[in-house]
């Protein structure tokens, strides 16, 4: 035998040596969720170790993520029902708690990087990301309001606005609004490839976001195909998007190495809350090691091609010297 492939794997250090991936704070972004009052941090019960913040408690939140080096923090706000209508006012109002959160933020750690969550589902009575008529989600009428949400979330602050709607036409449309209004520094982050998912489930729990009816299945992408991602990031990548992104992310591995081989924009994955929730429920159940689990789920996203990761598991691989 020439080739013996074990001895590449002799040791520890040589183990090291020819290691292809690695996952590092600069890689993470940690997605908070937020709610209206003051001394406000309520338990996610289907995503342990995951809470909801108010501002204040959201700044000192931050401010120990970036002490950790993690330093990358996605914001979805849970906001009150009697709050919501079905062109999602609440979402550009100004003084809203969200853009508090955003411009409180950034004022306290103007060195943290803010992306900012574009879609109409938390602040919708109908629990979606477009404007509901008759059943039917309008995509143009959608448009408009989310020009007015990115366009506030730029003025309170915002460094990456990330739509994740999946209107036709809306990172070219944000872009527009965006660059009329002075705002070109500020940077889009596209969910591309976002698919109409099982595992947003304790997502919708954490926001009280879930649809009031129906599904999301004709804006978001049937999760059997593969092909129609590339038509989504060909798109993005036209109309102006700076990242794509590929959401959920484990059972996309195949497509975030497709858009990493199709593009030279950098990928983002997002590693979901239903993810998350299976690792912590098994972890739970003294099903799965923890750290092993978790470290290789981030590294298989990192293999498969995704530059940032989206995942609530940010905070604790930083916190427990897990990478
Ligand atoms: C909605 C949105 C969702 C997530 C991020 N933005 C859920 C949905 O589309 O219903 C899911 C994130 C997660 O599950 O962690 N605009």
């Amino acid at each position: 035998m020439l080739q013996r492939p074990r001895r590449n794997r002799k040791s520890e250090v040589i183990r090291q040596m020819v290691q292809e991936t690695h996952v590092s704070a600069a890689n993470l972004i940690f997605p908070l969720f937020i709610v209206d009052g003051e001394n406000q941090k309520t338990a996610v019960s289907s995503m342990p170790g995951i809470f909801r913040y108010s501002v204040d408690n959201l700044l000192r939140e931050v401010e120990s993520c970036m002490n950790l080096g993690l330093k990358a923090f996605d914001l979805f706000p849970n906001i009150d029902d009697a709050l919501k209508d079905q062109y999602a006012t609440e979402s550009h109002r100004e003084g809203s708690l969200y853009l508090r959160a955003i411009s409180q933020v950034k004022k306290e750690f103007p060195e943290a990087c803010v992306v900012t969550d574009v879609a109409m589902d938390p602040y919708s009575s109908d629990g979606h990301d477009g404007v509901v008529q008759n059943g039917e989600i309008l995509n143009d009428e959608t448009l408009e309001i989310l020009g007015k949400m990115a366009l506030a979330h730029a003025r309170a602050g915002a460094d990456i606005i990330a739509p994740s709607d999946m209107m036709d036409g809306r990172v070219g449309y944000i872009r527009k609004v965006l660059d009329e209004n002075g705002y070109t520094g500020v940077s889009i982050m596209s969910y591309s490839a976002k698919y109409a998912s099982a595992f947003y489930g304790p997502f919708r729990d954490a926001l009280n976001s879930a649809p009031k009816f129906g599904d999301k299945k004709s804006y978001q992408m049937n999760p059997a195909n593969q092909r129609e991602a590339l038509i989504e990031a060909r798109l993005d990548e036209i109309e102006g998007a700076d990242f794509l992104m590929v959401k959920p992310a484990l059972p996309y591995l195949d497509v975030i190495k497709l858009l990493k081989d199709s593009t030279e924009l950098p990928i983002a994955a997002y590693n979901v809350s239903g993810e998350y929730a299976m690792i912590k429920a098994a972890v739970q159940n003294g099903w799965l090691n923890e750290q092993r689990a978790t470290t290789e789920v981030l590294t298989s996203i990192r293999r498969a091609g995704a530059t940032s990761i989206l995942t609530y598991h940010a905070k604790e691989v930083l916190l427990n010297k897990w990478l």
